[in-house]
């Protein structure tokens, strides 16, 4: 089967395992209920290889969808390898606790294309294709805002901001220069898909670097572009227990790569592959992607890919009975994570 179709019905399965804990305010069940999912429907298939560049976590902390594990026809010596940057549940917590931002993700690029991103958070300008050419993060958010504005003589730019104490400042002078800033609670790969749907026309502010790869791999495939740069932990937490263990293993990984606070990184840093995948189905959802719903044996999911500037939003409609009686492994999921 096509790898595109594996990968879509993927991300739309893990929406649907995770589907029986919306709303349980356990995190954890929601997170592994998609991540069985995601390795239920991948570890064999055929014809492809994948790596997990970014995934859930080091192999002694993530049983599944560990860093460098490999996933697919993986003793196929002659079919490719991708890498892979995965978020089984992007917003978590929007999905525990049942409001809008949570979805499930998947990218892939040629081998050896991804960097493999630290936990840490980072700062990341995503843009409408219109506006590629002006963003330059290093002269600052306000001045590409203005920029921006500039070219569409308009102030009423339409853009998302994570609504976090550490952008409060920024919310203010956006909102002063005439912008329309939608606040979200969490999810900015949910928001640079609004983006790329034209529901709004840039995403600012500080989020999680592993998000940051997702992100990337959308602009490329999009025709978008994405700006980033680092941003230590103490920054935002400065007096937490995990401050100091954090801030080492970050210098550790920012001195291997020759990566400081102040580089710039273009999404092509991050994701070096023009024909990058990019794929997600919605689960709380919101904005352009309607949350999954359950009706009468069926389930109703919006899934979106992106690949080398073609850009898909689907209706997809699992019932469950019929497939049950196609797919083992689809019945599988559908029998343990039945609400
Ligand atoms: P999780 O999937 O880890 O829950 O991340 C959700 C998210 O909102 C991301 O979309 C965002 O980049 C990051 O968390 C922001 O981090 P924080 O919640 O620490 O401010």
């Amino acid at each position: 089967m096509n790898k595109d179709i594996i990968l879509l019905r993927t991300v739309e399965v893990a929406a649907i395992a995770s589907y029986k804990y919306i709303g349980s305010k356990d995190k954890n069940l929601v997170d592994l209920a998609a991540v069985e999912a995601f390795e239920v429907m991948l570890k064999n298939e055929k014809g492809f290889k994948l790596k997990i560049v970014n995934g859930e976590g080091e192999l002694d902390n993530a049983p599944m969808l560990y860093v460098n594990q490999l996933l697919g026809d993986i003793s196929n010596v002659d079919c490719p390898f991708y890498d892979v940057s995965v978020d089984p549940i992007e917003g978590t917590n929007p999905a525990a606790f049942n409001f809008a931002g949570s979805i499930s993700t998947i990218a892939i690029s040629k081998e050896n294309t991804m960097l493999q991103m630290p936990e840490m958070y980072m700062e990341k300008l995503f843009v409408k294709d219109k506006y590629n050419d002006l963003v330059n993060l290093e002269e600052g958010i306000l001045e590409n805002v203005l920029k921006m504005q500039e070219q569409e003589m308009r102030k009423d730019l339409k853009c998302i901001v994570l609504d976090k104490p550490r952008h409060d400042e920024i919310i203010k002078s956006l909102s002063n220069m005439g912008v329309i800033v939608r606040l979200i609670k969490d999810g900015d790969v949910l928001a640079a898909i609004d983006v790329v749907n034209g529901e709004a026309d840039f995403v600012y502010g500080i989020g999680g670097a592993p998000e940051g790869c997702l992100m990337a791999s959308l602009a490329i495939a999009s025709g978008c572009r994405m700006q980033c740069k680092l941003v230590h932990y103490n920054e935002i937490w400065r007096n937490e227990k995990e401050t100091d263990s954090r801030m080492l293993k970050e210098k550790a990984w920012m001195s291997k790569h020759k990566i400081d606070t102040s580089t710039i990184l273009n999404d092509r840093d991050l994701v070096s592959d023009d024909r990058t995948r990019f794929f997600a189905a919605g689960l709380t959802a919101g904005g352009s992607l309607k949350p999954i719903t359950y009706k009468k044996g069926k389930f109703f999911v919006n899934a979106f890919m992106a690949s080398h500037g073609i850009v898909r939003n689907f209706n997809s409609i699992y019932d469950v009975n019929k497939v049950n009686g196609l797919k083992p492994d689809i019945k599988f999921l559908f029998d343990k994570y039945k609400r």
